[in-house]
């Protein structure tokens, strides 16, 4: 329910707007109305604003009292009345919709994951991966249209290496594998390095594939091939999906009039034999748009794309889900964007998070320290298996169970702090059933879903039995769901979903030791059976925007 909106049309005074109305401090009500800011405009004591507005206040069924204390008004809600409206609202989604009709007809282009191909997928892919997946699913479910982007890394003059290297030890006897492709080519460095007729080769072989030349094409696209499939079904397992995997290479025909355009524009300069687009009156360094050998970079790939997915999608904003250490790298595209006269570069952002580390260490590829994330959820879910054997050995389903506990775990991990902060992978951290994490909220889910298989089919409920303390502050909490959701969709932050969620539990937990929830008395049992519910429902759906899902029984 909105009730700053319905706060303000009571009030009825046009210096009074929605933005002023703040939540109550504990013990102040729900809402209240801070004056000071109007005693300039209406030379009178903020006191005096607030008791003037408390006598004109129109039609008040859903407020129960007012009370006016230094320079606030303070609203105290109908408990009743707000129980009956939340409990409705869970029910039938009112606040959901009506966001969804305000979106209805927006596109975000959302670019995540963007793995490289012939190179492992570890845990510094999951970062993008979740929290892209995350907002993917944000935004479709407050009806936005959504357009996942894989911008897969396939082009570079390091498949020309690969191809070499192949085609010299490659074992074509079974099918390759990523691992292969990782040991053909730390091979190629090593030996290239001693053999510069090797060297040499891998350069001719790139220009095969950039001439299209079918062999040579072959083994690049089952290079990519080998590495989708493989990367695949960790998708499949995270449930992350997307609607287009066009990455690099298929730019290669879509650079040329970009590159012109900004030349009649005047906006490159050749330097040291390269083309660059100059910014340092904007305090950065020029963006490279062809080396002295004519070849493009990753920037001129990126200018091509954004303009591609303006013409294809017509977006109303696009994302780049990417590590912080490409920070300089999109502000530099989406400078030269603008400078090109793109109105659309102001709906281009970066949504940048901060590193990874695993169980304290940091990570490198570089120097051999590199984890699989395939093996990281595998991990993951074999711990959470044998915490479930402990815990609860009848459980029937184990197997499923301990996958959603496991890969729920690995999305809590990535999605439950805010963006840019650092984070550490710890086994024991991410599987606690007590900490904020996932298996606390899927454990509570599941309490929910026992206590309502408990108590069978729920007859009326009696809104004025949910009042008391503990369940009037889960009731408040729900009211603030699509609020939240909202939020988190424009700071593009999956953690402010994440962080709710953690606060209904407890909530909840707190109203479920606070008294029987099944008693003799129906009435009552009713009206907490429908706030289980509630709270149920939303846990479940909440978690589901977090890419966790929520078993029935744990
Ligand atoms: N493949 C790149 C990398 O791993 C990320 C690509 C991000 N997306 C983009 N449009 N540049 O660093």
């Amino acid at each position: 329910m909105n009730y700053k909106k319905l706060i303000t049309e009571l009030i009825n005074n046009p210096l009074v707007t929605e933005n002023d109305i703040t939540l109550a401090t504990e013990g102040h009500g729900d809402f209240a109305l801070p004056c000071f800011k109007y005693a300039r405009e209406l030379r009178k004591a903020p006191q005096v604003i607030a008791s003037d507005f408390a006598s004109n206040l129109s039609e008040r069924d859903f407020i129960d009292h007012v009370e006016v204390a230094g320079g606030y008004l303070n609203f105290y809600l109908s408990r009743k009345a707000r129980v009956e409206a939340v409990l409705a609202d869970c029910a039938d989604k009112t606040s959901i919709k009506a966001v969804r009709a305000e979106n209805a007809g927006k596109t975000v282009c959302i670019d995540y994951s963007s793995i490289n191909i012939a190179k492992p997928f570890h845990i510094g892919h999951l970062m993008s991966t979740a929290i892209g997946g995350s907002l993917y699913r944000i935004f479709k479910y407050l009806g936005w249209n959504a357009v996942g982007i894989n911008h897969l890394g396939d082009w570079g003059t390091q498949f020309g290496k690969l191809l070499a290297a192949y085609n010299e030890w490659g074992d074509k006897s079974r099918p390759l594998t990523l691992n292969d492709m990782l040991a053909l080519y730390v091979r190629f460095t090593e030996e290239s390095e001693k053999n510069p007729e090797l060297a040499e080769r891998g350069r001719t072989e790139f220009l095969k594939i950039e001439r299209g030349e079918p062999e040579a094409v072959k083994t690049y696209e089952l290079f990519k091939e080998t590495t989708l499939a493989e990367v695949n079904k960790v998708y499949d397992r995270l449930g992350i999906k997307f609607d287009s995997y066009n990455g690099e290479a298929f730019y290669n025909d879509k650079m040329e009039p970009i590159i012109d355009e900004l030349n009649a524009k005047a906006l490159t300069e050749v330097s040291d034999g390269a083309l660059v687009v100059k910014l340092d009156e904007f305090g950065m360094p020029p963006c490279l748009i062809t080396r002295s050998d004519g070849a493009t970079l990753y920037a001129t790939r990126d200018l091509a794309a954004a303009n591609y997915r303006a013409d294809t999608y017509r977006f109303d904003k696009s994302l780049y889900v990417v590590a912080t250490q490409q920070n300089l790298h999109f502000k530099q595209v989406f400078k030269v964007l603008e400078l090109m006269g793109r109105e659309w570069a102001k709906d281009l952002t970066h949504v940048q998070f901060g590193m990874v580390s695993y169980e304290g260490k940091p990570l490198s590829t570089r120097h051999g320290h590199v984890v699989f994330l395939a093996d990281v959820i595998q991990n993951t879910v074999d711990k959470a298996k044998a915490i479930i054997e402990e815990k609860n050995p009848v459980l029937e389903d184990k197997d499923e169970i301990a996958e959603n506990v496991g890969v729920g775990a690995v999305m809590f991990f990535a999605l439950g702090t805010g963006r840019i902060k650092d984070v550490d992978f710890a086994y024991d951290k991410v599987l606690s059933f007590e900490g904020e994490t996932a298996p606390y909220l899927q454990y509570t889910h599941a309490r929910c879903r026992s206590v309502l298989a408990k108590g069978g089919d729920i007859g009326e409920v009696d809104c004025s039995l949910l009042t008391d303390d503990d369940s009037y502050a889960v009731i408040r909490h729900l009211d603030s769901y699509a609020d939240t959701v909202r939020d988190s969709a424009s700071k593009y932050e999956p953690s402010v979903i994440a962080r709710y969620l953690i606060d209904l539990a407890q909530l909840y937990n707190r109203f479920y030791i606070s008294g029987r929830i099944i008693t003799e008395d129906k009435k009552l049992t009713f009206a907490r059976l429908a706030l289980t519910k509630a709270v149920a429902d939303t846990l479940k759906e909440g978690m589901a925007l977090l890419l966790i899902n929520a078993p029935e029984k744990m």
